[in-house]
């Protein structure tokens, strides 16, 4: 299995690098969307999927299941179909139709849970199934994106393409959710070149950084849980980005650089604009901005005018009241 994993490989990584037209500062994306399955969760599904076969945690009957509705669940579900594992992902009914329908085509097995935990959301009744269904699966074992620390490990090698980057990098943009990211490229960018700031990006509400409590409705960025594995992060800063402003940041994305992008990057290259506006400089650092996955799966959102307007009256009547 390692060996069939192992040609995946090349397919994962040495994405490209753009850089982006008429901005104030030099900006540089790493366009992560063309990894095997979409984004840069192939890194971490990669490694935590390769490790737990070295480790002999997985062999070729081991049934794999995760807690995810986004990228994760379709990055170890593409790998899971390729090396012929069986995958269960844990779905909750706030996941997006195309990510349903296409799990319903990789998968072993779907489970979507319906019912609410006591905080309201979803999380925790997805958490609680998964172990249930790890206790009742015999040679099962848990893809766990928050605790395993494969995850951040995944991203190593990403950190190594930042520091070959033909141009000299001095500020890194990421989104963070389990924080998988931003903790392999800290982690190792530090050790190599302490310089480079890492500026963690979020969305209010999230509580990873605690951000003030707002209900959020965009996917793929922020977090309800503080993820264990940040606590081996290395960040200078973090930009909190309102909703509303990540719709701003993804049309500017298409409208000023001609790329149709999730949330996390219209979020990441908001706030990497923002973030010298006010300073003057000499030299204008370099940086370079995490873009993770594509627009298609946020057309009904993001991209969706009615949508935003919807939830910038939802988000304004919760202020008021
Ligand atoms: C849409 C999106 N946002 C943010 C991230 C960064 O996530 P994490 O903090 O979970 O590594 C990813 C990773 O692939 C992603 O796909």
């Amino acid at each position: 299995m390692l060996k069939q994993l192992e040609k995946l490989s090349a397919f994962i990584g040495n994405t490209p690098l753009m850089s982006l037209r008429n901005t104030r500062t030099p900006l540089y994306a790493k366009l992560e969307y063309n990894n095997f399955s979409g984004s840069s969760k192939d890194r971490a599904g990669y490694s935590i999927v390769y490790n737990g076969i070295k480790s002999g945690r997985i062999n070729e009957n081991t049934t794999i299941i995760a807690s995810s509705s986004g990228n994760l669940a379709i990055a170890v579900a593409s790998i899971c179909k390729m090396l012929d594992l069986k995958f269960i992902p844990v779905i909750d009914p706030n996941i997006n139709s195309a990510y349903e329908e296409l799990l319903n085509l990789l998968s072993y097995k779907v489970v979507k849970i319906t019912e609410r935990d006591s905080t309201g959301g979803y999380l925790l009744t997805r958490i609680e199934t998964v172990n249930k269904l790890h206790a009742a699966t015999e040679n099962s074992f848990i893809a766990d994106q928050y605790g395993d620390p494969n995850n951040y490990k995944g991203y190593y090698g990403l950190s190594e393409e930042i520091l070959r980057c033909p141009v000299p990098v001095e500020y890194v943009f990421v989104a963070v959710s389990s924080s998988g990211a931003i903790t392999g490229i800290s982690k190792s960018i530090k050790e190599k070149n302490p310089d480079i700031k890492i500026i963690g990006v979020d969305v209010e509400g999230s509580v990873i950084f605690n951000a003030p409590p707002v209900k959020r409705y965009i996917s793929g960025i922020g977090a309800s849980q503080v993820p264990p594995i940040i606590k081996n992060a290395s960040i200078d800063d973090v930009v909190i980005v309102s909703q509303t402003d990540i719709i701003k940041g993804c049309f500017e994305l298409l409208n000023e650089q001609v790329i149709f992008a999730g949330a996390s990057s219209g979020a990441v290259y908001l706030a990497a604009k923002n973030y010298f506006n006010e300073k003057s400089y000499l030299i204008p650092p370099v940086s370079l901005l995490i873009f993770p996955d594509k627009g298609h799966t946020y057309l009904d959102t993001i991209y969706n005018k009615q949508w935003g307007e919807q939830l910038a009256a939802k988000l304004e009547s919760a202020t008021v009241a």
